[in-house]
């Protein structure tokens, strides 16, 4: 299966980009779960709006397709400002964050995604900017140098990261706001799957919605593009509504299995067990030995994993659980226990 294709995958193809500004909630009121992250950011939002000031700095933090992006824009939205969006990797060099700062009016929103991929000499303007809402730049070269500092409006700076651990101690700092995004439970994908068939005005009954909500693995991403998968299913094969049988099939086709596991999460797991007889293994191992890259199996695949309790992240590397060798049907000979020390 193509990367693409993959129900994980954390890139968007076009298609996928115009469906997800679809499905995308605009305001606070429609954002569903993520209650300890949302309640104290209104809370932050309504005290900046009274105080008229600009909002913390904000940095979220969690694995893909949990609602990041979302969030962002529905900041900017309640706040009732411009949103500015760009990435990490998107900004090379310190003259184009330079550029985007100047452009920014007072309480303007600016999002950086990735936030952890900034090079060093672009993190450093953005300290000033962030603390003093000012740029300190360097004028001429050798002895006649000189550094002018230029102020800027008092913008909100929104970053987002898959790692936290990879934020440099200085950047972390200069965020007042921390938030962490944990996974979904069954009932707010349920919720979210049936605000986004009815967006999408496509009939689905209630079975089907529940074992969509279980197998999307905790993430509102997963669940839009089961959704979106099973309707292309039910509109070829059959009756136009979803039912079980039609989303079954379309889950087994996609190599989805009862616990929202595809094909190279039990890849990952089987290797663990069979090459590696349980674990602890280390990451790097585990990545070669399927060909995968290790930042794809640690940002997309083992979130998951050991939040499903399959797998276990220790100091010596990852141990197969229990109850991934019961999942996968080998016999387990060892004991996991003591494996775990
Ligand atoms: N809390 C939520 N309520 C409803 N839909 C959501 C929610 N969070 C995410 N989504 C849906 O999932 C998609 C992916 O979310 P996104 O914000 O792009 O995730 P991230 O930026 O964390 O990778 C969005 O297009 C949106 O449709
Ligand atoms: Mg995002």
């Amino acid at each position: 299966m193509d990367f693409e294709e993959r129900i994980t995958a954390s890139n968007l193809n076009e298609e996928e980009e115009v469906m997800e500004l679809s499905l995308r909630p605009k305001r606070l009121l429609e954002y569903i779960g993520q209650k300890s992250v949302t309640e104290n950011l209104k809370v932050f939002i309504e005290a900046a709006q009274i105080r008229k000031e600009p909002l913390d700095h904000v940095l979220f933090y969690g694995p893909p397709g949990l609602g990041k992006t979302t969030l962002a824009g529905i900041i900017a939205n309640e706040l009732g400002v411009d949103l500015r969006i760009t990435s990490g990797p998107a900004i090379a060099r310190a003259g184009d964050l330079a550029a985007i700062l100047t452009n920014l009016n007072d309480h303007d929103v600016l999002f950086i995604d990735e936030i952890h991929r900034l090079n060093r000499s672009v993190e450093e303007v953005l300290y000033s900017a962030m603390e003093d809402y000012a740029l300190d730049i360097i004028i001429g070269k050798g002895p006649s140098a000189r550094s002018i500092r230029l102020d800027l409006s008092k913008f909100t700076l929104i970053g987002a990261t898959t790692r936290a651990g990879s934020l440099s101690a200085p950047l972390r700092d200069r965020f007042g706001v921390v938030s962490k995004f944990e996974m979904y439970s069954v009932d707010e994908l349920k919720e979210i799957i049936k605000r986004s068939s009815e967006l999408l005005n496509i009939g689905i009954d209630e079975d089907s919605t529940t074992e969509m909500a279980r197998r999307s693995r905790g993430t509102p991403r997963v669940a839009n593009r089961l959704l979106k998968r099973v309707r292309d299913f039910s509109q070829v094969k059959g009756s136009g509504v979803i039912d079980m049988d039609i989303t079954n099939k379309t889950l087994h086709s996609l190599g989805i299995d009862k616990k929202g596991l595809e094909g190279l999460d039990r890849e990952i797991l089987k290797v663990i067990i069979e090459r590696f007889n349980g674990g602890p293994v280390g990451i790097d191992t585990i990545s070669a030995a399927i060909g995968e890259e290790r930042i794809t199996i640690e940002d997309a695949y083992e979130p998951y994993l050991i939040q499903a309790g399959f797998l276990h992240r220790t100091q010596k590397g990852r141990i197969a659980s229990d109850l991934a060798y019961k999942h996968l049907g080998i016999e387990n000979h060892k004991d996991e226990q003591l494996s775990l020390k």
